[in-house]
């Protein structure tokens, strides 16, 4: 039997109703059995079913029928994306990829299971079984915490501007931050009481001697570093950069604020968080569930030392009581059940593949003069464009070619402002489209160079 005989199969079982959602299909060795056919042909059946969202997969587990109560969703959504552009600019998560039904399931899911709470307020430092959740996830990623040390927020972002207001057990004032940086915390510190230092993030990491030197002579209260796939360049630290800057943090009683907010797509277990490497308590690690799974779900969470719990609690119950308790339901349920592993399985796949074909890309269609960043996995990277080019008029140039960039010049604090760097995402972008977009970006740069070198263009006829 053919598997699109078997993926014929089971939508009319579902459609008719002998399959309901929640329920869980024969395993690959009874089906195979079943149908008469090869355990693979099974396999690639139900690999199908799972990419149309019709069933999900849960490890240890088997398979299981997805709920399909809102057909428009899917289509809607997918719809909205559909690009007569390439877009290298929208910077949320691949929408093709993204688990709606799975995750609708887990919807209905913590309705049901928090119904009574949703009637009351609930704890400000976030659902303790979604944070035992939390615990056991983050031990995937070499981050060991119990439980209470966990404080969801709402988004990440709200972690950081929590941390920024609050006074810290150090006593010192001032800020540093990797440039460039990106627009949230570049706009969160605009504001800022204290003094703020950027220190470059560049290929091979930073200069470690100046970042000592600030920790040293400035007062530094925290710095903040996004340890894995930055925004905007994409580049990730050394295990021994991590580890050094962790020490230097304990020499010099500096907090350090790891953003470890794609730390998900991480597929190498050899890449250790810096919190993984801080025995004295200065490691604060945020994550964000925006960038692997929604934005629009708006969670995130900090694991915080004892000397900032109370303080960062009550800064939380000011700015929001609680993030809300129906998202922080249903992505218990997505973590417990095993989808939420499942999913990275498959976003770590599609974002590595994407990195290599980007890197190709950059490789084979950009002209020279032009700088790139690279990485291997993860959204961002920025080009730098040959002077005197200006980031600006480079996006408003190639959306004319049809093809999406972001100017990055407000990445950068005043005293760090590059006008020629554009960054781009790949989340949204088609594998198939990347080659085209970068060939595209390449042609769109040459052509301005060009223009600019004063070359005349007759037109014939
Ligand atoms: C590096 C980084 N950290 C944190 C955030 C904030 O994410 P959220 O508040 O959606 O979790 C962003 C948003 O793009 C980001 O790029």
């Amino acid at each position: 039997m053919l598997y699109e005989a078997i993926v014929e199969e089971l939508l009319n079982e579902m459609k008719s109703g002998q399959l309901q959602p929640g329920d869980k299909l024969q395993s690959i060795r009874e089906a195979a059995h079943v149908f008469g056919c090869s355990r693979n042909t099974v396999i690639r059946a139900y690999g199908e079913l799972e990419r149309r969202h019709r069933i999900y997969a849960v490890p240890q587990s088997g398979y299981y029928v997805a709920h399909r109560n809102h057909s428009s969703i899917e289509g809607t959504r997918i719809e909205s994306a559909a690009q007569d552009i390439i877009d290298f600019e929208w910077a949320g998560p691949d929408r093709s990829a993204m688990p709606y039904r799975d995750f609708q399931h887990c919807l209905n899911e913590a309705i049901e299971r928090y119904r009574e709470d949703m009637f009351t307020y609930s704890s400000g430092q976030g659902l303790s079984s979604l944070r035992f959740q939390l615990s056991r996830h983050l031990r995937d990623l070499q981050v060991f915490t119990p439980p209470e040390r966990i404080y969801v927020v709402t988004g990440s972002q709200q972690a950081l501007s929590l941390l920024t207001g609050l006074p810290f057990p150090n006593g010192k004032q001032n800020i540093v931050v990797e440039q460039p940086v990106h627009a949230g915390m570049v706009a969160l510190l605009q504001g800022y009481i204290g003094e703020v230092f950027g220190i470059s993030y560049e290929e091979g990491g930073m200069d470690l001697e100046r970042l000592e030197a600030l920790f040293r002579d400035r007062d530094v209260k925290f710095f903040y570093t996004v340890s894995r796939f930055h925004n905007p360049t994409g580049y990730s630290h050394t295990n021994e950069a991590r580890k050094k800057m962790v020490e230097l943090a304990r020499q010099y009683d500096v907090y350090i604020i790891e953003d470890d907010y794609m730390g998900d797509l991480d597929g190498d277990p050899k890449n250790d968080p810096m919190f993984a490497y801080d025995p004295s308590g200065r490691v604060i690690y945020v994550k964000s569930f925006s960038k692997v799974m929604l934005p629009g779900l708006r969670l995130g969470l900090a694991v915080l030392p004892d000397g900032l719990r109370e303080g960062f609690q009550r800064a939380k119950a000011v700015a929001d009581v609680h993030s809300p308790l129906l998202t922080q339901g249903a992505l218990e349920v997505y973590l417990e059940s095993g989808m939420f592993a499942a999913h990275i399985g498959r976003m770590r796949e599609i974002y590595r593949r994407k990195a290599v074909l980007l890197q190709e890309a950059y490789r084979k269609h950009l002209p020279p003069g032009t700088a790139h960043t690279g990485s291997y996995s993860g959204f961002y990277t920025t080009i730098e464009l040959p002077a005197p080019l200006r980031a600006q008029a480079v996006a408003d140039h190639l959306l004319g070619r049809g093809v999406r960039v972001h100017p990055a010049q407000h990445l950068f604090l005043p005293e760090f402002r590059k006008e020629g760097v554009i960054r781009l995402s790949v989340s949204q972008v088609e594998e198939g489209l990347l080659e085209p977009g970068i060939q595209a970006i390449g042609d769109g740069i040459r052509e301005l160079l060009r223009l600019r070198s004063g070359v005349k263009f007759v037109k014939r006829g």
